[in-house]
C-alpha cells in the first residue's frame, strides 16, 4: 500500500504538494468514491481518479531545456503563445519544474515525476539557482549592501546567498549582476531589484543545484542521465 499523494505524484500528473491540494479539495475519487484525507493509502489494484480522469503508471521522463525568451512555462497556453513543452518531442505528460517568467531565459528542468518536482522546488531542499541579470543603470555598491541585508517579498524576507557585480557597460548605462537565491517566489529576482528601484532588462537562470545550459543552444534540450536524476533525489531532505 502506498499512499494516495505519493501515487498521484509518480503518476506525473502533478507534484507531490499539488496532489495533497487535489485531495484535500475532493477531486480524487478511489474506486469511484471520493477520498479526501491525506493519510489514505491505496494499492496496485485500486483505481485512482484525479479531476475525473483515471491515472496510468507512466514511465519518468526528464528533461534540461534552455528556454529562450518569449515562451510561456506551462503546459497550455489560452492565448496560444509558445510554451516550453512545445520543444520537448515526448509523448509523456511533462510539466515545466517551477517557473521563469515569459522574457526569462535559461535553466529549465521539465518532467513527469512528481516527487522529483518536489525535491528541486521544496524550499526545505535549499536548491541554489544562479541567475544573471542585465540592469539598466549602474548599479552602486549601496544598492547591493542593501539587498543583501535582505528584502521583503510576499511576507517574508528574502536574503541572496550572493550578489555580485560582474561587469559594468558605462556607455549603455548598463550592469550586468550575478545572484544566487534558494527560493523560488515569483519574479522573485526582478522584484529584488526593483525594491531598490532598478529595472531588470534581461534575465538569465544560468544553474539549478548542479544543472546548467552551457552546452545547449537557446531552445535545445537533452534528457538527463539516470546519474543526475539520483543525485537530484540524494538532495532531498530525509
Ligand atoms: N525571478 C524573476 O524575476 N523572474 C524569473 O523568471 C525567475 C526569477
Amino acid at each position: 500500500m502506498e499512499r494516495l499523494a505519493k501515487v498521484i505524484a509518480e503518476s506525473g500528473v502533478a507534484s507531490r504538494r499539488k496532489a495533497e491540494d487535489l485531495i484535500v479539495n475532493g477531486k480524487v475519487k478511489v474506486n469511484g468514491v471520493v477520498i479526501d484525507k491525506l493519510g489514505s493509502k491505496v494499492s496496485e489494484k485500486d483505481i485512482v481518479e484525479v479531476l475525473g480522469k483515471v491515472l496510468s503508471k507512466e514511465e519518468k521522463v526528464y528533461f534540461l531545456l534552455n528556454k529562450p525568451r518569449g515562451v510561456v512555462t506551462t503546459t497550455k497556453d489560452e492565448k496560444g503563445r509558445k510554451t516550453v513543452t512545445d520543444f520537448i518531442d515526448t509523448d509523456k505528460r511533462i510539466y515545466p519544474i517551477g517557473r521563469l517568467d515569459y522574457d526569462t531565459t535559461g535553466v529549465l528542468l521539465l518532467t513527469n515525476d512528481g516527487d522529483f518536482a518536489n525535491i528541486l522546488m521544496h524550499p526545505s531542499s535549499k536548491i541554489e539557482k544562479v541567475y544573471i541579470a542585465k540592469i539598466k543603470g549602474i548599479i552602486t555598491g549601496k544598492e547591493i549592501n542593501k539587498i543583501k541585508s535582505g528584502i521583503i517579498i510576499d511576507g517574508t524576507k528574502v536574503i541572496p546567498l550572493r550578489i555580485k557585480s560582474k561587469k559594468i557597460d558605462k556607455k549603455n548605462n548598463t550592469s550586468m549582476v550575478e545572484i544566487i537565491i534558494e527560493e523560488g517566489k515569483n519574479h522573485e529576482v526582478k522584484r529584488i531589484f526593483e525594491s531598490v528601484g532598478l529595472e531588470v532588462l534581461k534575465l538569465k537562470r544560468e544553474k539549478v543545484a548542479f544543472f546548467d545550459v552551457r552546452d545547449l543552444k537557446s531552445g535545445e534540450y537533452r534528457k538527463l542521465t539516470p546519474k543526475e536524476v539520483a543525485r537530484v533525489y540524494g538532495l532531498a531532505k530525509k
